[in-house]
């Protein structure tokens, strides 16, 4: 329980202020003690932010010229790259000053070129925490859960230079959850779930306040959403044709989501590994895992579970051929006992992932093409003409030593370099 309850706890970061408020209303004996949270300063911020001229050095047409492209599999030898407005241009072998009249030329002398790097679990709130993500490389980052449509709102369609996000939806659980008794706000009760008539409704609602995939917890061996609920959630998230993400941190949670068709399954098991029959190709329905392995790290640090268990998990799905994302589940609550930091936390998470067997290559692919595939991310994870110029360029070569991601040079967020590295 003391796991389960530190993960809730960290699933909704906060910058906002968190009165605890006791609820003498309608349900007294499952939402006694609510914490209510008021996104209202942080949502006027960010849209105020939005609007802030930030210096963007933007060129029409950018050369890197000596440049070691990853390719998914190896550096490739030095070469020209263009950055065209927001796309990668055609392959260039001019070496004129300009080469194919580029307006601006950067001499990379041997550098590595990587695709923008991919966050599949992380909780954003405010401007800073997109710069934090963009500063570390991390070009996209997958908003695992929206508390209020009006903030993740605020977060999207940011101007180039800074990281996109991926919206889902609210928390789909029920009220006697351990999330909805740490999360939700009083206006918030009509979002649970009571009963299997309450699943297709709150997919049709969520689905019209923009969430692009449903986020469903599995909290089992704690009180939460039933294996039918489950099922039906993710029927009723197909329908819509979104994703169904389930939350699960324990081995008989992460069977249930299985039972249940989701998608992808988030968190690691810190109880138990996964039975052995979890990797027969009938449990392992689901396209992708996101370990969330440098939580899992800092949870197991406070004595509340195995993080062995979690890599020995990992490295069995792995093996058994299901695709790793590279998530963080970053957040800024400044109240709970583990905090992830937003960004370089994604490079610590790439080294746990080679922790749990993957080479360098596959854990920087974790975070690049494959997420790019799984959240149907077309235009991103490679580096190829034509797709967004979301780009981190590094000294060394991560390719072997994947702790050489943290050596930052640059970073181009949608073809426009961050300032502030
Ligand atoms: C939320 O905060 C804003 C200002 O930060 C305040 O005007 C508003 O009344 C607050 N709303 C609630 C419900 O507390
Ligand atoms: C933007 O550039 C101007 C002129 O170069 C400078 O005065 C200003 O401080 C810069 N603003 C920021 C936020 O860096
Ligand atoms: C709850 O109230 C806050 C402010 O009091 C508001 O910003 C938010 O949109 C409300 N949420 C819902 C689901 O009605
Ligand atoms: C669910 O809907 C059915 C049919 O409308 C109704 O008979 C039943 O009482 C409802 N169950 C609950 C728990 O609301
Ligand atoms: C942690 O899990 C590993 C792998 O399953 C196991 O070998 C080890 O004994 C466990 N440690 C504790 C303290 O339970
Ligand atoms: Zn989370």
């Amino acid at each position: 329980m003391a796991t389960m309850w530190i993960l809730f706890t960290l699933l909704v970061g906060t910058a906002c202020s968190c009165h605890l408020h006791i609820d003498h209303s309608s349900e007294p004996n499952s939402l006694s003690l609510m914490i209510e949270r008021n996104y209202t300063s942080i949502i006027s911020n960010n849209m105020a932010n939005r609007h802030l001229s930030r210096n963007l050095t933007h060129h029409h047409k950018t050369a890197l010229i000596n440049v070691r492209i990853f390719d998914g599999t190896t550096l490739q030898a030095p070469s020209t790259l263009i950055i065209d407005g927001d796309r990668i241009g055609p392959r260039c072998h001019d070496t004129s000053p300009h080469p194919c009249g580029a307006t601006s030329v950067y001499d990379a002398q041997g550098k590595a070129l990587l695709p923008g790097l991919i966050d599949s679990h992380a909780h954003p709130l405010t401007i800073s925490d997109l710069e934090s993500l963009t500063r570390a490389g991390v070009t996209t980052a997958v908003l695992a859960h929206c508390p209020d449509p009006a903030l993740c709102a605020s977060l999207s369609n940011q101007p180039p230079g800074l990281t996109s996000i991926v919206t889902g939806s609210f928390i789909a659980t029920t009220p006697d959850s351990q999330h909805a008794l740490t999360l939700l706000s009083p206006n918030q009760t009509n979002l649970l779930i009571r009963s299997l008539n309450d699943t297709a409704p709150f997919i049709a609602n969520q689905v019209a306040h923009g969430a692009e995939f449903i986020k469903i917890i599995g909290s089992a061996p704690g009180p939460g959403l039933s294996q039918d609920m489950q099922s039906a959630l993710v029927a009723a998230a197909h329908r819509h044709n979104r994703q169904a993400i389930a939350h699960a941190s324990s081995a008989l949670a992460y069977t249930q989501a299985a039972q249940a068709g989701v998608d992808q399954i988030h968190h690691a098991p810190l109880d138990v590994p996964l039975p052995a029959s979890f990797v027969t190709p009938h449990v392992r329905s689901f396209k992708a895992v996101c370990p969330t392995l440098t939580m899992m790290r800092g949870i197991a640090s406070l004595g509340s579970g195995n993080f062995s268990v979690a890599l020995e998990s990992v490295r069995m799905l792995h093996e058994a051929g299901v695709k790793v994302l590279a998530g963080t589940d970053a957040n800024g609550n400044g109240r709970t006992p583990f905090q992830v930091r937003f960004g370089t936390s994604l490079h610590d998470e790439l080294e746990n992932l080679v922790l749990s067997r993957l080479t360098p290559v596959q854990a920087l692919n974790a975070a690049a093409r494959v997420p790019a595939e799984v959240w149907g991310l077309m235009d991103k994870g490679v580096i190829r003409e034509g797709k967004m110029a979301d780009l981190i360029l590094v000294d060394g070569d991560p390719s072997v030593d994947v702790r050489d991601v943290r050596r930052v040079v640059k970073v181009w967020a949608r073809g426009v370099e961050f300032v502030g590295i």
